[in-house]
């Protein structure tokens, strides 16, 4: 017996492929291609939080792993030192210029790594400036978890951030510079809103607004773009004075 396999017509062969493309697209976005589905929890639209740690002491150990790398840090204190400390201190004078920043402001930086940011602040007249790091480097930065300030509340009238992406917690790291902050006191924060984060990052953000609703007790003051070290954007908040 011969078995005859019927050809189907090319329109329909085509439809068939194409209905196929279309299926395997709306299954798999091209944004949850960049890393595997699993490791990746949506906590509110516009930001997604990195879930590829076993505990929480393995997020911090992931940090360390390059913020205590001995080789970046020498060339982080000589050949980058210059060139940072001049872009920040740029980031500082204008806002210092439009009034959000003065000389006499008590000023923190968080994630501050070696310090660049806080040399900034003092190069500006900025003198009461400390940074905030995993790793200490006396004299600009001190030692402690931006999820958990060493600060008493109601301490500084200026802080300013430019690792939110590396927050596990974003909500506990923005519930730390609200209660760290003074009542009318501003807070910078830098990001980056089209996924040029690397892997020591644990949040990718994708629009200004769930970083605006984690800010439950400030108000925005400006939102502008910015070249920062890979950043785009800078957004000022001022905390509410009552
Ligand atoms: C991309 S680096 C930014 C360094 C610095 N702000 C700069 O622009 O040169 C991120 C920094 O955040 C620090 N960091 C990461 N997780 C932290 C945490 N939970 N608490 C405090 N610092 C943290 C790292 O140690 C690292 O120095």
């Amino acid at each position: 017996m011969k078995f005859v396999i019927p050809k189907l017509p090319f329109a329909l062969s085509l439809f068939f492929s194409l209905s196929l493309l279309l299926v395997f697209f709306f299954a798999f976005p091209l944004t949850s291609l960049r890393r595997p589905v699993s490791s990746v929890a949506v906590v509110d639209e516009g930001i997604r939080i990195r879930q590829g740690y076993k505990s929480y002491e393995a997020y911090i150990q992931h940090q360390l792993n390059k913020t205590q790398n001995p080789k970046l840090r020498k060339v982080w204190t000589t050949r980058d030192w210059d060139r940072k400390v001049r872009v920040f201190s740029t980031f500082f004078q204008r806002l210092s210029d439009v009034g959000l920043l003065s000389n006499g402001s008590k000023a923190l930086s968080i994630g501050a790594r070696v310090g660049q940011e806080v040399a900034a602040l003092r190069l500006i007249g900025v003198e009461d400036s400390i940074g905030l790091d995993l790793v200490p480097r006396p004299p600009l930065v001190v030692k402690g978890d931006f999820h958990a300030q060493p600060f008493d509340a109601e301490t500084f009238d200026f802080e300013f951030s430019n690792v939110f992406d590396h927050a596990l917690y974003p909500e506990k790291f923005v519930g730390e510079i609200e209660r760290t902050l003074k009542p009318g006191g501003v807070c910078v924060i830098h990001v980056s809103l089209h996924g040029k984060t690397d892997k020591y990052s644990a949040n990718d953000l994708y629009s200004v607004k769930p970083l605006v609703k984690l800010f439950k007790r400030s108000k925005v003051v400006e939102v502008r773009k910015i070249d920062g070290f890979g950043l785009d954007t800078e957004v000022v908040f001022r905390k509410n004075k009552d």
